[in-house]
């Protein structure tokens, strides 16, 4: 049995982080063969580099956002809002689905507009306690959330939730982290999670570092695994829970539900209120993005496809809130989410 590191010793890889006047980047692309990191010091590169999942993960990309808005700010130095807003409008676009993109662009810009004080010094302070919250808040949803596994157990996890989807620790990887400190996880099983292979490449690899025993399946053996090993729960993070509770997160992730609530296992989704977005209905109104089937391709070994094949390519999924047996957020765990619950959540004065 490998010694258990602490829960201060875990997870401590950084996705983002501002240096010397800029925002700098982990190359999520090039894990795990190096680490990598990308210097940006203007908004337009801020914005390709999301679209282009150089930096990825719902609360990482809100955050690479907000130090975006700060570069923005530095190059409309002459004041020109027209400018600032386009620049805006273009790290606004980068991806569609994650709610952190516009909440985060949103609460920078009202910060700058708010304070009296040079708007640059205003928007890069708002950014860093963007930053310094989401780190916070996923240590406090890994403690809350470990407390609802009964240990010993072995649990699954889809796509990557954590330290390189976040500001550090992860949101679905901190539960993991609290849960195995805990002696409460005794192994993590990792979809591989096609096309991009976050799960191998970048879930497998996160939990190597810190030694957390952790076995990786491609995505369609997982029914076999709920079937013969009963994992206890199925912990995942995600890009935009609605008003109702349905959670839009990895492709994937909705058959991942299902089998496990059809082998008695459980669901936990894990997400900051910056994750929740109640202007948006219900899952049918989320936009999903849909990228280039030539990464399908890609990853099949044929990167110029097959003529006359038409692929599609949507990378997040709806899991219905009927399928959450609890949504973690920091300000505390809903049971079976719904409409009511998620109302009461947001009218608590926090
Ligand atoms: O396409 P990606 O890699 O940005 O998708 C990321 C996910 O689906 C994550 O699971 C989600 O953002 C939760 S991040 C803590």
């Amino acid at each position: 049995m490998p010694r258990r590191k602490k829960v201060s010793d875990l997870g401590g890889v950084q996705a983002v982080r501002w240096q010397d006047d800029a925002c700098m980047l982990l190359d999520q692309r090039r894990l795990p063969e190096e680490e990598h990191y990308l210097r940006l010091e203007d908004s337009t590169s801020v914005a390709q580099a999301i679209s282009d999942m150089v930096v990825r993960g719902a609360p990482a990309i809100g955050i690479a956002a907000a130090y975006g808005v700060a570069l923005a700010v530095r190059e409309s130095a002459t004041g020109d809002q027209a400018d600032l807003q386009s620049r805006l409008d273009r790290l606004a676009a980068a991806r569609p689905t994650a709610s952190n993109l516009v909440w985060a662009i949103r609460r920078v810009s009202a910060a700058m507009d708010r304070d009296g004080r040079d708007r640059f010094d205003a928007a890069l302070a708002e950014a860093r306690a963007i930053h310094n919250e989401d780190i916070a808040m996923n240590l406090t949803m890994g403690e809350l959330g470990a407390e609802l596994i009964a240990g010993p157990c072995s649990v699954v996890t889809h796509c990557n939730a954590g330290a390189l989807a976040t500001g550090g620790f992860g949101t679905a990887l901190g539960v993991v982290r609290c849960g195995w400190a805990r002696g409460k996880i005794q192994r993590v099983f990792a979809g591989e999670t096609r096309p991009w292979q976050q799960g191998s490449r970048l879930t497998c690899w996160e939990l190597a570092r810190d030694e957390i025993p952790v076995t990786l399946l491609v995505d369609s053996a997982m029914a076999q695994l709920f079937r013969r090993e009963h994992p206890q729960w199925l912990i995942v993070g995600a890009d935009r829970v609605t008003a109702n509770g349905d959670v839009a997160t990895k492709i994937g992730t909705y058959s991942l539900a299902v089998l496990a609530r059809q082998h008695g296992g459980r669901v936990m989704v894990v997400a900051p209120t910056s994750t929740l977005d109640v202007s948006t209905p219900d899952g049918d109104s989320v936009p999903i993005e849909h990228r280039s089937g030539d990464e399908i391709w890609a990853i099949s070994g044929q990167p110029a496809g097959i003529n006359g094949v038409a692929v599609d390519n949507p990378v997040f999924d709806i899991t219905p809130a009927a399928c959450v047996d609890a949504l973690v957020t920091e300000r505390g765990v809903i049971q079976h989410p719904d409409f009511e619950k998620i109302s009461k959540l947001f009218s608590r004065d926090v």
